[in-house]
């Protein structure tokens, strides 16, 4: 079986990052994940840069990259403004979003659910006409760092809106890591009775430690979509305590060592992870980017 990555590291990655990096080192960090063979790459947010400053810059960005047909660059769109940035770009797949909790929404977005859906109704049209391929994040599925406990039943409820505003594929967000596999397991059974698992990804924040339980409970029960980011990187600004996303390379590695297919390098990962963490100047969370670098200090090539 294929399992599809969603490679989230030059948005969600760098989004909660004190240092941003420059366009030169986003344009290298995300021609290495090219090369890795991701078939999705979120490469930035066209969001209001005074609230993101490690975004500022998507437009050009975008221009600047060059297409690889194999591989789908998204980006983050909220309302009209930020979708005709993204077509002056040339991009041509774009993640909406909103989230399952009233509190998080105003904090993120500034707006109610209702009112992002909205700001959505504004450009989905066009979107429509325009073949846009159009990807719907809920956050805060499994605990809000607000109002605490979520229902499930609203997360239902804004997923069913999102698919009949017509987006192509739903992705339920764990923003603050919280979820545990029986909440998974519970959750998801009922969203494929929404939707189909060729449009259900997870996406999970790995702040405590579940997101790979969290993700074979998800396989398990049918998903085959899922959210990762390149040496676990990530976090929202509006989400205080939040961690990293799920580690691309720690998903990999156990995915294929199941025998599951991805379609993604792990040698090329590697080299993206520890691009970026040079970068940065620190040391990445991501388990199996640390062992393989500790595994090369020790064993010089050729040994
Ligand atoms: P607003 O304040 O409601 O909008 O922002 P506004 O229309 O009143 O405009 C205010 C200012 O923003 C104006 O500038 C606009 O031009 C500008 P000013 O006149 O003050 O200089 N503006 C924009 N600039 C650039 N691009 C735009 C845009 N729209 C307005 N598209 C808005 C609404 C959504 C824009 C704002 O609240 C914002 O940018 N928020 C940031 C949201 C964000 O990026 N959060 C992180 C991503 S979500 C996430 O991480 C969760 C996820 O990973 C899944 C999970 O983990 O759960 C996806
Ligand atoms: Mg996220």
């Amino acid at each position: 079986m294929k399992i599809k990555i969603m490679e989230v590291g030059p948005r969600d990655g760098l989004q909660n990052e004190p240092t941003s990096l420059s366009l030169e080192q986003k344009k290298i960090f995300i021609d290495l994940l090219v090369k890795a063979g991701h078939s999705d790459l979120e490469i930035g947010a066209f969001v209001n840069p005074q609230k993101i400053p490690q975004m500022a810059g998507t437009l050009d960005l975008a221009r600047s990259l060059t297409r690889s047909p194999p591989t789908n660059f998204w980006a983050l769109v909220p309302n009209d403004r930020g979708y005709q940035d993204a077509r002056s770009a040339g991009i041509k797949h774009i993640a909406v979003f909103t989230a399952a909790s009233e509190t998080f929404n105003q904090k993120n977005i500034n707006t109610s659910i209702d009112g992002s859906f909205k700001r959505f109704e504004t450009f989905m049209p066009a979107a429509k006409k325009e073949k846009i391929r159009v990807r719907g994040y809920v956050s805060t599925c499994f605990g809000c760092p607000y109002e605490g406990k979520v229902n499930p039943k609203t997360v239902l409820k804004v997923t069913e809106r999102l698919l009949k505003l017509g987006v192509n594929e739903i992705s339920i967000g764990d923003t603050i890591g919280v979820a545990n596999p029986a909440q998974v397991r519970a959750l998801t059974k009922q969203l494929l009775k929404l939707t189909g698992p060729k449009k259900l990804a997870l996406h999970f924040h790995d702040t405590r430690g579940t997101a790979l339980a969290n993700v074979l409970t998800g396989l398990e029960t049918g998903v085959q979509i899922f959210d990762s980011s390149a040496g676990g990187l990530g976090g929202c600004p509006y989400a205080p305590g939040a961690a990293g996303n799920l580690a691309t390379e720690d998903l990999l590695y156990m995915l294929h060592e199941m025998g599951l297919k991805t379609g993604v390098n792990l040698g090329w990962q590697v080299e993206a992870a520890q691009y970026v963490q040079k970068c940065l100047g620190r040391i990445l969370p991501s388990r199996y980017l640390q062992a393989a670098l500790g595994q090369q200090s020790h064993c010089p090539p050729g040994n």
